[in-house]
């Protein structure tokens, strides 16, 4: 895990010194808030791998999730997501680890109904990224659904602004500490299609920051 001792300090330093939220109210991003109603329909158990403070998680269980697990490599985001279920009372229905992809071993094959990954795939090294979608394929039944979200590809010139350092071919890291290997849509379709369909693909726009991010309805195979 040492290779994420950058992110898990970005990721700390960030949620260090965030607030808590209320999960029972409504996302204003509609599109993320239609993504997680499609997700809980039918679907009684739920894993958010790469959870940070739990906000979709959590909001999954205000949706009709019966029960939440969810999985991050910063304790600050945890800290915050358990305050939170302890003043929801939401201690009997979600359960969070601090922690990071090798977590994911210690789970049954088909133990879930269901998974949650928000900008989490991109940000991992290629690998580990290879190595999430065959356990979340793994441990979610098969027919489950998965929410998937991601960066947008960034582009030649878009990344002179940025200042990345190229580790291998389109694998980046960024002056944040963070990783991004960036993905092309025909290279997002290379490596999910062998373990999940995809059903629908949504744009969501971040006005605010002049970005978007790529959300995919996926279906287990
Ligand atoms: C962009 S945030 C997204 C948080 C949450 N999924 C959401 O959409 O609100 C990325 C999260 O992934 C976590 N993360 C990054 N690398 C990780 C790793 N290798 N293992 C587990 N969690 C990781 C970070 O700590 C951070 O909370």
């Amino acid at each position: 895990m040492e290779e994420y001792n950058d992110t898990m300090k970005y990721w700390d330093n960030i949620f260090g010194q965030a607030n808590i939220y209320d999960p029972r109210k409504v996302i204003k991003i509609q599109k993320i808030e239609d993504g997680i109603s499609w997700l809980v329909k039918d679907s009684k158990s739920i894993i958010d791998f790469g959870c940070g403070n739990g906000a979709v998680l959590l909001r999954s269980l205000y949706k009709g999730i019966d029960y939440g697990y969810g999985i991050d490599i910063s304790n600050n985001a945890i800290k915050i997501a358990n305050k939170i279920i302890r003043e929801l009372n939401l201690e009997n229905k979600v359960d969070l680890i601090c922690g990071g992809i090798g977590k994911l071993n210690e789970i049954d094959n088909n133990f879930f109904e269901s998974a949650i990954l928000f900008n989490i795939l991109d940000n991992l090294e290629p690998e580990d990224s290879i190595n999430l979608i065959k356990q979340i394929h793994r441990i979610v039944k098969p027919n489950g659904k998965i929410l998937l979200k991601l960066n947008p590809y960034i582009t030649a010139e878009e990344r002179k602004e940025y200042n990345f350092i190229e580790i291998s071919q389109e694998f980046y890291k960024e002056e944040s500490g963070l990783y991004l290997w960036n993905l092309t849509e025909d290279k997002v379709h290379e490596i999910i299609s062998p373990y999940f369909i995809i059903e629908r693909y949504e744009i969501i726009e971040f006005k605010e920051f002049n970005t978007i991010n790529r959300m995919y309805y996926l279906r287990n195979k």
